[in-house]
């Protein structure tokens, strides 16, 4: 992969709130290697302090090396704009390989960039399916993998997807799960965090896919549940822009809630550590809660992690009140779903990156140069 007669320089694309805690680890690993130079690029695709600087201060991520500044647009849009602003920087930056996390718009902006300049591209997170394509991650998550020539995935279910679809198994790493490095890393300074203003016992929620908060009927009957399950257990809802903006733009009154902004990082650790039940349509939030053995109902008729279901606290209820009422049911008699934490989900998997990555630069010390030419201006020696 890297050229042997100067450091490997390793270029990460991030944008958004759910790629932050999965860089940091890798970022660090591949920080103490002397034979690694980085790069750090923020798309701007999330762009409130609340959505992302303060998830760069507290995971002590260093201040991007440049910005993008795409914010928001509708899907093409903001993956074109992704693209024709990272097409330069790649260009200038000459990377050896660019790093991609998770389903973002973003993720699948920078590799497809990457593809046609002929820039290797590994996927951090690969080989997740929910096989539900109206979910525009699910895109996404296709189309990366596809392109991307190292492939991290953080379950074995990763791995047999990336086999059924035609991946080289000789691309594929299994390597675990980079947002568990973080929450293993992070999870003694929630110590710190005071809940006293919080009741003893309450639900965590968040909500943001297109697919709850999107279509009004939908989003007003989730509310309506929230509402019945605030009258057992009190609700707190640190809420998404786009669910407090499809709130307000639907009329919709849903006030006995206890909205808040969007949580930073470690707040928002501390408070699902403590949660009775946590309710999401959030990916990663399926998976912390797994790890801490919290229990989560997933608002969603899919997952592209069962493994939060088959061995962690993770059920899926959909857009089911009755469903959604039952579970809640059966958690507050006490009789909650009990789980283990999935192999590999120990706090190395950004270590286990780094390694792979060093480890094929040793293999092909003496090869010639891999970069393309377009982008190779080492000098023939
Ligand atoms: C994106 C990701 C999703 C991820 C989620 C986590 C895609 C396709 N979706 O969805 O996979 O789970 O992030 O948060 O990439 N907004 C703000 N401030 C911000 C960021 C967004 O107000 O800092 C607003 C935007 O203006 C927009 C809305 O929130 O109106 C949605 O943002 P967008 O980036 O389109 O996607 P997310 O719903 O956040």
């Amino acid at each position: 992969m890297i050229h042997s007669s100067r450091p490997a320089h390793i270029l990460h694309v991030v944008g958004a709130r759910p790629n932050f805690m999965k860089v940091a680890p890798v970022l660090g690993a591949l920080g103490k290697r002397p034979a690694v130079r980085q790069t750090l690029v923020h798309t701007g695709q999330h762009y409130d302090v609340n959505m992302s600087d303060i998830f760069f201060q507290q995971l002590e991520i260093p201040a991007p090396d440049v910005n993008l500044s795409v914010g928001p647009g509708s899907h093409a849009r903001q993956t074109a704009e992704i693209m024709t602003r990272f097409e330069p920087v790649l260009l200038e930056r000459k990377p050896d390989l660019v790093l991609v996390y998770g389903d973002v718009n973003s993720t699948l902006a920078a590799a497809l960039v990457c593809a046609k300049l002929q820039v290797r591209v590994g996927h951090v997170e690969a080989g997740l399916r929910s096989f539900d394509r109206t979910m525009p991650e699910e895109i996404n998550r296709l189309m990366t993998d596809q392109l991307a020539d190292f492939l991290f995935t953080p379950s074995e279910d990763g791995y047999l997807n990336l086999q059924r679809e035609g991946i080289a198994p000789g691309k594929i790493h299994r390597v675990g799960n980079v947002m568990i490095d973080s929450l293993v890393r992070f999870l003694p300074a929630t110590d710190r965090i005071s809940l006293d203003d919080f009741p003893d016992r309450y639900a965590l929620v968040t909500l943001h896919r297109p697919s709850n908060v999107d279509d009004s009927k939908a989003l007003k009957g989730i509310l309506t549940a929230l509402l019945e399950v605030n009258q057992r257990l009190a609700v707190v809802f640190p809420a998404h822009p786009r669910t407090r903006q499809r709130i307000a733009e639907f009329g919709l009154n849903a006030s006995q809630l206890c909205f808040r902004d969007p949580s930073p990082y470690l707040e928002f650790l501390a408070l699902q550590r403590r949660a009775t039940v946590v309710i999401t349509d959030s990916g990663g939030i399926q998976e912390e809660t797994t790890y801490l053995g919290v229990p989560c109902l997933t608002m969603r008729d899919n997952t592209e992690r069962p493994v939060t279901v088959v061995m962690g606290t993770n059920t899926l209820v959909g857009q089911d009140a009755t469903k959604l009422r039952r579970e809640l049911s059966r958690i507050l008699d006490g009789q909650a779903k009990q789980g283990t934490v999935p192999p590999l989900w120990d706090g190395r998997a950004g270590e286990r990156i780094a390694e792979l990555l060093c480890a094929s630069h040793e293999h092909e010390h003496r090869s010639p140069s891999r970069l393309p030419a377009c982008l190779d201006t080492t000098p023939e020696s």
